[in-house]
């Protein structure tokens, strides 16, 4: 039984990526595209290398097509493994120009997008044996690299157990 996989944001860059890699592992993989054609012409693209995938619809801010998509994937698979949030607009603002229509539109994708669809997809995600979601961010987005919150080494400090001291924190 192949692991069911859908990135959101696959037609191009890191998403398109994503999804070659984990096709390559042999999951079924379905490539989110909001538009139809670039999703086709990427899915495309990707069997030609070697690495099959099926496109599917989804723009991460309109609701109704995240719905139709988890709709397709239950009746298709009954079930989803993976949900890898990467659809994103990457804004080349600095900080001083940026406006809040700018911000608004941003978070209607990176943020509110990946929340909606983690939200709509979670009864397909809770059918799989052993689900996962990965939200794709930027270094841009962590308080704790942005604020010098870190180690000297850029990574985050664990947060230490206070209650539990025998047992391992994780990040
Ligand atoms: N590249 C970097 O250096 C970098 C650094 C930090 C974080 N990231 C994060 O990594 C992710 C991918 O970045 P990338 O560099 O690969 O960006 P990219 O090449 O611009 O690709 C972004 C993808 O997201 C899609 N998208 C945008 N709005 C969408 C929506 N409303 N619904 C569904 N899909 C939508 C785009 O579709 P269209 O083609 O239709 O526009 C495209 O497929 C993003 O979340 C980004 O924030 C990237």
């Amino acid at each position: 039984m192949d692991a069911v996989a859908l990135v959101t944001g696959a037609n191009k860059g890191l998403g398109r990526e994503t999804a070659r890699s984990l096709a390559e592992r042999g999951m079924a993989v379905l490539l989110g595209s909001r538009d139809a054609e670039r999703g086709a012409a990427a899915a495309r693209r990707l069997a030609a290398e070697g690495a099959p995938v099926t496109p599917i619809r989804l723009d991460v801010t309109d609701a109704a097509s995240i719905e139709a998509a988890g709709e397709r994937i239950a009746r298709e698979h009954g079930r989803l493994d993976v949900l890898v949030n990467n659809a994103g607009t990457v804004v080349e603002s600095a900080a001083a120009e940026m406006t809040a229509d700018v911000l608004r539109r941003t978070f209607e994708v990176n943020v509110f997008g990946a929340a909606t669809a983690v939200g709509t997809l979670l009864p397909l995600l809770r059918r799989s044996p052993a689900a996962r979601v990965v939200n794709v961010s930027s270094t841009t987005a962590s308080l704790a690299l942005t604020s010098g919150a870190g180690t000297s080494a850029g990574t985050p400090r664990c947060a230490r157990p206070t209650r539990r001291p025998r047992r391992r924190s994780t990040c």
